[in-house]
C-alpha cells in the first residue's frame, strides 16, 4: 500500500571538485538484478501506466525532475522526484504515472529482477481487479 512507500537517501560524498553519489546493495530494499533509464522524455509525455506482480523498483531523478502518482489500488498520491541523492522506493503492486519530466530529466531506475512483460499489469481495470 501507499504506506509502504520510502524515499531512499543515498549517500553522497560532497567535495568542491563535484559531488559524488554511490550505492551499494545495502542502500536499496531489494538485491537489484537490473538498471535502465529514461531520458530524452518530451515534456508532455506520460511514461509508466502499469503496475508489477513481484518487482519492486527504486526510482531515481539523476537530473531534472518529474512526477510520479502512485496508486496502491484504494488512494493515489503523487511524488516529485529532483534530487539526485533521493530515491523513491516503489514496492510490488503499485500502478504507477511518471509525469511532467523537465527538459533534460533522466530516470534512474533500479529494478529487483530482470525484464520479463509477463510481470506486468498494464490494464488499469485489470489492476484493480486484482486489488480485490
Ligand atoms: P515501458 O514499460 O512502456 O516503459 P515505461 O514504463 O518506462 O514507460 O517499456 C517500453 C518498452 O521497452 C516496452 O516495449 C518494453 C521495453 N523494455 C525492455 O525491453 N527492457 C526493459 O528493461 C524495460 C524497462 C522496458
Amino acid at each position: 500500500t501507499l504506506k509502504d512507500i520510502q524515499s531512499l537517501k543515498i549517500p553522497v560524498v560532497e567535495d568542491t571538485r563535484g559531488n559524488l553519489a554511490f550505492i551499494q546493495n545495502d542502500v536499496l530494499p531489494f538485491e537489484f538484478k537490473r538498471v535502465y533509464y529514461l531520458f530524452d522524455v518530451p515534456s508532455n509525455s506520460f511514461r509508466g501506466s502499469h503496475s508489477h506482480i513481484n518487482q519492486s523498483e527504486v526510482l531515481i531523478a539523476l537530473s531534472g525532475s518529474f512526477e510520479v502518482v502512485l496508486n496502491d489500488g484504494f488512494e493515489k498520491k503523487s511524488f516529485l522526484l529532483n534530487k539526485p541523492n533521493i530515491g523513491l522506493y516503489i514496492p510490488t503492486g503499485m500502478w504507477r504515472e511518471l509525469e511532467n519530466f523537465s527538459s533534460g530529466a533522466v530516470c534512474l531506475v533500479f529494478a529487483s529482477d530482470i525484464y520479463n512483460e509477463d510481470d506486468y499489469i498494464r490494464d488499469f481495470d485489470q489492476f484493480l481487479k486484482s486489488k480485490i
